[in-house]
């Protein structure tokens, strides 16, 4: 493949963006990684006529789909259902412009993961080997990736999981874990013989070496060729790309039941089976998009995914043998959260969905503050005062400032009609030339994945026509010089053209109001800032407001709810949940004889601290039960409670006195002892089962 192209040369783009694990909502983390960037690149390159496919999907295998099946007692495709379309719908509504989005549970991606694998086992490339692995006897299952906790022994972080460690980042093997314990019963795993396949990567690492390490060391991000050349300088292990599993793409070999391929085998492959859905749906061909030397793959993703896309991805490409490898693979940083790392289990995220509800209309004012702050060289933080201050000191004061001012005027002075521009001064001419420089100038940061800068770029426009308004003051001329200012205005109409026209792929809302209110047909990216973009005598409509002020209160509100969330985490994270017991019969339980009783007299046990000497009535008798609650009741407050009885516990002799049973109790924060009641008051004697 040729390294060295122009821009120019190629002749489609393939625009990937990592697919979600349709297990949960997407939040603001996902947009500023992946899809904001990933959006105003396909849609600069729309813009500039360029052939564009851009990819996304859902990613709907994988362990941490089926433990919230499991938990939630639902099936798996239960859960990748809700998600996909919850997904789908936030990203369609801010307006992210994929010309398709798949799901990895469609049968075009199971036949097209399972072909790809067929063809590598076929063509001799993968690995066949038996091993031991962790075995969850309890479950009959065997333990893949997040099915394992224990101890990372990189950071000591006590849950981490089989695949990873989420507290420092590394990528683990479950025989990496210190006190391995299996996630479905909390039981210490044995070891049992499986057979997998295995993707060679070491045979790999010459071409990876020549292609990344020599190929794409200046047009690669450092952050990105840097985790690359230490996966790589390491030495490449061979990959299993099978799991013993139930949920996924079976493993279509002979002797493979019960086997399904690993997730990140398949869900790459995923953006090749969209881009094949998008080729039945549309009639045109997919495989140039993908096997075409004169195609540009790029894959837009999140950090933790770089060895994913950069490494074992296009070794398996490679591995095929007919298509392309991507061009680059600007990956981001991550979002970070008013100081904490964004997290789904926590709660601790600002959701699309809910932000839809209280922002309405205000897409772009997101889009716009996670691009500014996008985490681009480093991990960043989204603040809420940071986007209120986007909001109301940039978009509004700036841009949303200069376009209202420049129509209201033209319709004060001009009846709406775009006024002809006579003679022109120096600074008019200054004005227009930096002005036309724009296309130019963002689209050069647009083609390095310098989405910020680009942005900041448009701003400067924006900030161009604002200083040439107020610098030249056309409300003070018009009694005496209404000549110079159809000049001014003129000018100042042209920036908010080439301002409609550059902000469709970082703003693609305002863009279309705008151009709407300058009644404007959008024109190629090449032409965004010509300064005839709107002729003289053309008439414009009214203007309408862009962006609107943020209050002081909404922020204070979204800054409440998320305090809300850090006390409740704080609350959850005191209590040491236990991992759940050995799974036992109905007939287990239906041994224990639980009934409702009362306490009607109470004494402590002379010379202990624990324990209380009850008197309960059972409903078919009156018994003595000595109970270790002394520490937390005093008997006073316990008479007359109605409690759980244990009643045939093997009576048993406790400091002298014998005891006849026990009373139910649940331990909550800080150890303490709570009675489970009845919800009513019930009969004593009544049985619980
Ligand atoms: O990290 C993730 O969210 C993965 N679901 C990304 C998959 S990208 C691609 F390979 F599909
Ligand atoms: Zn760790």
């Amino acid at each position: 493949m040729d390294q060295q192209k122009s821009p120019k040369s190629f002749k489609r783009y393939t625009v990937t963006s990592a697919l979600p694990y349709a297990n949960g909502p997407v939040h603001i983390g996902h947009l500023a990684g992946v899809y904001v960037p990933a959006d105003i690149y396909a849609r600069y390159l729309r813009a500039r006529g360029r052939d564009v496919i851009f990819i996304g999907g859902s990613d709907e295998h994988g362990v941490p789909i089926t433990i919230k099946a499991r938990k939630e007692g639902v099936t798996p495709q239960d859960v990748v259902d809700k998600y996909h379309y919850m997904i789908m719908e936030s990203f369609e509504k801010f307006g992210i412009s994929f010309d398709v989005y798949s799901r990895t549970s469609a049968d075009i991606h199971h036949s097209t993961a399972s072909d790809f694998f067929r063809k590598l086992y076929e063509n001799g490339k993968l690995a066949e080997k038996e091993s031991e692995q962790f075995f969850d006897e309890a479950n009959n299952q065997f333990l893949a990736d997040r099915y394992i906790t224990g101890t990372c022994p990189h950071c000591s972080y006590e849950k981490a999981y089989g695949d990873q460690c989420e507290n420092c980042g590394t990528s683990l093997s479950p025989n990496d874990l210190i006190n391995p314990k299996s996630v479905l019963s909390g039981n210490k795993p044995i070891m049992k013989k499986t057979k997998h396949w295995y993707l060679p990567l070491q045979d790999y690492e010459p071409m990876l070496r020549q292609w990344i390490l020599e190929g794409h060391k200046h047009d690669w991000k450092t952050n990105v060729y840097g985790q690359c050349k230490s996966w790589i300088d390491q030495g490449l292990q061979p990959r299993a790309v099978t799991r013993d599993l139930d949920w996924g793409v079976k493993v279509p070999v002979e002797g493979a039941d019960g086997k399904v391929l690993y997730v990140w085998f398949d869900a790459p492959i995923g953006y090749i089976s969209a881009t094949r859905e998008w080729s039945q749906e549309t009639g045109k061909d997919w495989e140039p998009y993908w096997k075409s030397d004169d195609s540009k793959l790029v894959h837009f993703i999140g950090k933790d995914n770089i060895v994913f896309h950069c490494i074992i991805f296009p070794s398996m490409l490679h591995a095929e043998g007919s298509y392309i490898l991507p061009e680059n693979v600007p990956a981001n940083e991550f979002l970070n959260l008013e100081g904490d790392k964004i997290s789904t289990s926590r709660n601790w995220a600002v959701w699309l969905h809910e932000y839809l509800e209280e922002f309405p209309d205000m897409q772009d004012v997101l889009r716009y503050a996670l691009c500014a702050a996008a985490p681009e060289a480093k991990d960043n933080d989204f603040t809420w005062k940071d986007f209120q201050a986007r909001n109301n000191n940039e978009l509004l004061a700036i841009y949303g400032n200069f376009v209202n001012r420049t129509l209201v005027l033209t319709h004060k002075y001009f009846d709406g009609k775009v006024p002809a521009r006579s003679e022109l001064s120096d600074y008019d001419k200054k004005t227009i030339d930096q002005m036309e420089k724009y296309p130019e100038i963002i689209a050069k940061s647009l083609e390095t994945y310098r989405f910020r800068e680009a942005l900041s770029e448009l701003m400067n426009l924006a900030r161009l026509g604002n200083k040439y308004l107020t610098d030249n003051e056309p409300w003070k001329l018009f009694k005496t010089d209404p000549e110079r200012v159809a000049t001014i205005l003129n000018i100042n109409l042209q920036i908010c053209g080439a301002l409609a026209v550059l902000s469709e792929p970082f703003l693609p809302f305002t863009s279309r109001k705008l151009l709407e209110m300058l009644s404007l047909e959008m024109v190629s990216w090449d032409n965004g800032a010509k300064p005839e973009i709107l002729k003289a005598g053309h008439i414009i409509n009214q203007p309408a407001l862009l962006f609107s002020k943020i209050e002081d209160e909404q922020i204070q509100f979204q800054i409440e709810k998320l305090q809300q969330t850090r006390e409740v985490n704080q609350n959850e994270e005191s209590i040491d949940v236990n991992p759940l017991k050995e799974d036992i019969s109905y007939e287990d339980f239906a041994r224990m004889d639980l009934r409702i009783a009362t306490i009607t007299t109470a004494e402590k046990v002379a010379k202990t601290k624990k324990l209380l000497k009850l008197t309960l009535d059972s409903g078919v008798d009156t018994r003595t039960v000595v109970s270790g609650i002394a520490e937390c009741f005093t008997p006073e407050e316990v008479i007359g409670k109605q409690v759980v009885l244990l009643a045939n516990l093997r009576p048993k002799v406790i400091k002298g006195i014998e005891s006849y049973g026990m009373i139910l109790m649940a331990e909550g924060q800080d150890k303490k002892l709570t009675f489970l009641h009845p919800g009513a008051v019930i009969k004593n004697g009544s049985i619980i089962s």
